[in-house]
């Protein structure tokens, strides 16, 4: 394993000492969050009694694959923690997300948690966001004129493909990731993006975050704000 899987691995690991037993835990997305999907498995194994929701296809195999028992939002309101990965954390703990294309789901799950705690290795520690592109989830009809009003605010849109086709996210939408340069204002890029109708989320997560742990290749540790 490279450095930084190293890192991934340990942080994801970490952030099962925040789950108790009974506790219902909203699973993220992405190679961060197989290493605590994994973790979590062993711990079943163990006796832990927990239940999850995850935000992807993915987690869900992964879930499945770990003998991590799942359930939905059909028989959960609130869940007692979401972890989840991200692709940039700035200082106040701002994120970008949706490198996978689970943002929407990610962020449902996360915003019906009483605690969101993150996941990360030291490379996503940045100091302002906007060097990775940000991900935003749109509707195909019209994508477009979409994308369009989205580039008049500023952004530099790109569809994302896979291969040749079109990457369709587990909603049925695309998604265009943005190049806006650094964001210095999250919130209101955010709340900008999501009056454009066609819009469905954005990758922008702020003031959701309670606690970030970074991986580094020997230790894992909180990051302080
Ligand atoms: C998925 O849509 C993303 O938000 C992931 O959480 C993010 O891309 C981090 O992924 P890794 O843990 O694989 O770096």
């Amino acid at each position: 394993m490279s450095e930084q899987d190293d890192a991934k691995k340990l942080a994801g690991e970490a952030s099962v000492e925040h789950i108790e037993d009974g506790m219902t835990i909203g699973l993220g997305s992405g190679s961060t969050v197989y290493w605590m999907i994994r973790k979590i498995g062993e711990c079943v194994q163990d006796g832990l009694e927990v239940k999850g929701i995850p935000s992807s296809r993915q987690t869900k195999e992964w879930a499945n694959k770990f003998g991590v028992p799942l359930t939905d939002f059909a028989h959960v309101q609130k869940l007692d923690i979401a972890i989840d990965g991200a692709d940039e954390v700035d200082p106040q703990w701002n994120l970008i997300k949706g490198g996978g294309g689970a943002l929407v789901r990610e962020k449902i799950i996360a915003a019906a948690a009483r605690k969101f705690v993150v996941i990360v290795d030291e490379s996503k520690l940045v100091t302002r966001l906007g060097a990775f592109k940000l991900p935003v989830e749109i509707l195909p009809f019209g994508w477009e004129t979409t994308a369009g009003r989205i580039a008049e605010l500023g952004g530099e849109t790109v569809l994302r493909l896979v291969g040749d086709d079109v990457f369709v996210s587990d909603n049925g939408n695309y998604i265009v990731d943005c190049r806006f340069g650094g964001i210095d204002d999250p919130e209101t890029l955010h709340q900008q993006l999501k009056q454009l109708t066609g819009v469905v989320e954005t990758g922008l997560f702020t003031e959701m975050v309670d606690e970030v742990i970074a991986g580094y290749k020997d230790q894992a540790k909180p990051v302080s704000k």
